[in-house]
């Protein structure tokens, strides 16, 4: 089936990225519609708990230096290891107050209301600079906020539609999506939009959607990606129990922010001279240290002490960590929370410019899915929301600027939906085996060799989609950490112990003409596009 949209510009997610570009890009006057595979409420950004991390002008912060652009771009570029664009953390970093401001006019409400917001602290920031929204509850806000945006202006949506490829004219012009079942929505522009890749993992805090879509339509495509070997581990994912698969509850690093210390099962704190920043170290290095004790203790999780802030302060500061716990029948009030690291974030994804610009003419990515060279090997925490907020707006002014020059496509071209498909099971029982906090040469032959156990299948079923997405993904993100011999931010290499100041640059991985993953001939040098 065809559907003859024929729109500006495609939005394919509907997170905090997805949603701010469609309103931005309906607002300078383009036709966009936003599709998603299953529905505007299941995606990512409304499990994020923490907050945006902003520097707003005149607010009193409880903290001892003043805090100013300056500070978060340096904290932001010392969580990231080295591989940060310097100019690409100053562009998203300075534009964040009129990002939080444009949230706000648009419906979000941030906790301390319509005077001063309250702000909190997260791992690697030296100032209160977090604001957050229902306690713990920041991305359902802003997803809410955004969603009744976007109903408001009408803006078309297509839910349950799984998009298989973005598609071509004959001249090789970008000319819109192809869907799972035949359809196809013809387009002069496409934005990718579609967060990360958690499930990649056994074990991860990222909603189920998060199997690599974006990230495999950008390299079937064509588009450059890097920095995928830097996948992210939150320190602390609820621990619910040796069998515990897939989606894990968040405990947020903002119990940190507030006091809470984390323990090892004897009662050691784990972070006692590990890092100046103790428990609010860089995430990489809270995980790396958790994971240290765990196997010093032979135990599968180690705890958050957040007892002292009391059952009232727990419920109204904390309402989703709270109840995920008193799910589990654990009141955090009265015993420690039990906490492992879970995957959480990719860093690195498509190159983009710091308009959204892929290397594909037509193609844009934003938020998640997107590498701007932000978060470099180590994402600053509560950076994403800021990031898909600027960029959002940002890509939706590049695509209508761009759009006065592009050609118009010719028909679509058909393509082909036969992919290798590895069986997802294995996938993930070897990449948190192998591809998580400690990796080494052997371990990632292993995972490469379950992500190689393919079968070409067409890709009838949504899970058919999602299986071959993740595949593919699994195969660039091996190539990216196999092709790392070092240690840096969140690529922990056994066997590679150390930093090495030559490979203080981006690997970049584009497809082979056998549309295998493999480092591009011209590496990204210096974190820079
Ligand atoms: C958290 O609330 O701990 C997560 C925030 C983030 O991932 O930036």
């Amino acid at each position: 089936m065809t559907w003859d949209v024929t729109a500006d510009l495609v939005v394919v997610g509907t997170g905090v990225a997805g949603l701010t570009a469609a309103l931005r890009a309906t607002e300078l006057g383009l036709r966009v519609v936003a599709v998603t595979k299953t529905t505007i409420e299941d995606g990512n950004t409304r499990r994020a708990q923490g907050g945006v991390a902003v520097v707003l002008p005149g607010a009193s912060g409880i903290t001892d230096i003043s805090d100013s652009v300056e500070a978060h771009v340096a904290d932001t570029v010392a969580a990231g290891a080295g591989l940060c664009d310097e100019n690409a953390v100053w562009a998203i970093v300075a534009a964040g107050p009129a990002a939080v401001t444009t949230l706000r006019a648009r419906g979000a409400g941030f906790d301390g209301g319509a005077g001063e917001l309250h702000r909190t602290r997260e791992g690697g920031h030296r100032a209160f600079r977090v604001i957050h929204a229902g306690g713990d509850a920041t991305g359902a806000e802003i997803e809410r906020a955004l969603a009744g945006a976007a109903r408001g202006a009408g803006l078309p949506l297509l839910e349950g539609q799984p998009v298989t490829d973005v598609l071509f004219d004959d001249a090789g012009r970008v000319a819109g999506l192809a869907l799972l079942g035949g359809g196809v929505l013809r387009a002069r522009a496409v934005l990718l939009a579609t967060g990360g890749l958690g499930h990649l993992y056994a074990v991860s805090t990222n909603a189920e959607v998060a199997t690599g879509d974006g990230l495999a339509l950008a390299l079937r495509a064509g588009a450059v990606t890097a920095d995928l070997e830097f996948v992210q581990f939150h320190p602390t994912a609820l621990y619910a129990g040796h069998a515990s698969r897939g989606r894990q509850p968040l405990v947020t690093e903002a119990l940190r922010g507030e006091g809470a210390v984390l323990l090892d099962i004897t009662g050691a704190p784990v972070m006692t001279g590990v890092h100046p920043l103790g428990g609010l170290a860089p995430r990489d290095v809270v995980a790396a240290a958790i994971t240290r004790r765990m196997a010093a203790t032979a135990a599968e999780h180690v705890l958050l002490d957040a007892m002292h802030l009391g059952d009232a302060l727990l419920r109204r500061r904390f309402p989703t960590v709270y109840a995920a716990c008193m799910a589990l029948g654990l009141d955090p009030a009265c015993a420690p929370i039990p906490v492992a690291p879970a995957a959480h974030y990719q860093c690195g994804g498509v190159v983009t410019d710091l308009s959204g610009r892929t290397t594909v003419p037509g193609l844009y990515a934003a938020g998640e899915v997107a590498r701007t060279g932000l978060h470099g090997a180590n994402r600053l925490a509560s950076n994403s929301l800021l990031e898909g907020l600027v960029m959002g707006a940002r890509t939706a002014e590049a695509v209508a600027a761009d759009l006065m020059s592009l050609p118009r496509p010719g028909p679509p071209l058909p393509c082909c939906l036969v992919r290798p498909i590895a069986d997802r099971d294995a996938v993930q029982q070897a990449m948190s085996a192998h591809v998580g906090i400690g990796r080494d040469a052997a371990g990632l032959t292993t995972a490469l060799a379950a992500a190689g156990a393919t079968s070409p299948r067409p890709l009838r079923t949504a899970r058919d989609a999602e299986d071959a997405a993740l595949t593919l993904a699994a195969a660039a993100v091996l190539a990216a950490a196999t092709a790392r011999t070092e240690s840096r931010g969140c690529h922990l290499r056994t066997d590679h112990p150390r930093t090495a100041a030559r490979w203080r640059r981006s690997i970049a991985i584009v497809l082979d003409d056998a549309g295998v993953p493999v480092p591009a001939a011209s590496a990204l040098v210096g974190g820079a596009a």
